[in-house]
């Protein structure tokens, strides 16, 4: 099994999402093979929300992070789980064109480049 899965679902375990019920982990690979993890955190004004990719996101790059291979994000859903819109702009501009490897509890996965996920970015480097 994928070590990266392995993380997320891992992380997975520490969401806290008393709104919605659904748990969500995430994990983010850099290039010297160190894994940052993140869970959905909700509140009680919802709009605060961060999803687990940004936790992630934001871990990684608070501890001097800059460089990315793959994130993996794991949820419990038949159909699996890809970052959702926010999420994709922001490991866009701070991971740049890397795998996302989705799974559920059944670790069944899938794989796609965020290329593939988020065509025609809005771009820091424009
Ligand atoms: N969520 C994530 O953490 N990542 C995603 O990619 C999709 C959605 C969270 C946000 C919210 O806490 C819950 O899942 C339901 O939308």
């Amino acid at each position: 099994m994928d070590l990266l899965i392995e993380a997320a679902l891992a992380a997975r375990q520490n969401a806290h999402a008393p709104f919605s019920k659904f748990k969500v982990g995430a994990a983010l690979e850099d290039s010297a093979g160190r894994i940052h993890t993140g869970c959905n955190v909700e509140n009680a004004t919802y709009g605060l929300t961060l999803c687990a990719e940004r936790v992630a996101v934001f871990k990684a790059i608070s501890e001097g992070a800059h460089e990315f291979r793959r994130v993996a994000v794991a949820a419990d859903a038949d159909s699996l789980t890809p970052p959702c819109g926010s999420c994709r702009q922001l490991l866009w501009e701070f991971c740049g064109d890397i795998e996302v490897v989705m799974g559920n509890l059944q670790e069944i996965l899938s794989r796609m480049r965020m290329s593939a996920l988020f065509p025609n970015p809005f771009d820091k480097h424009l």
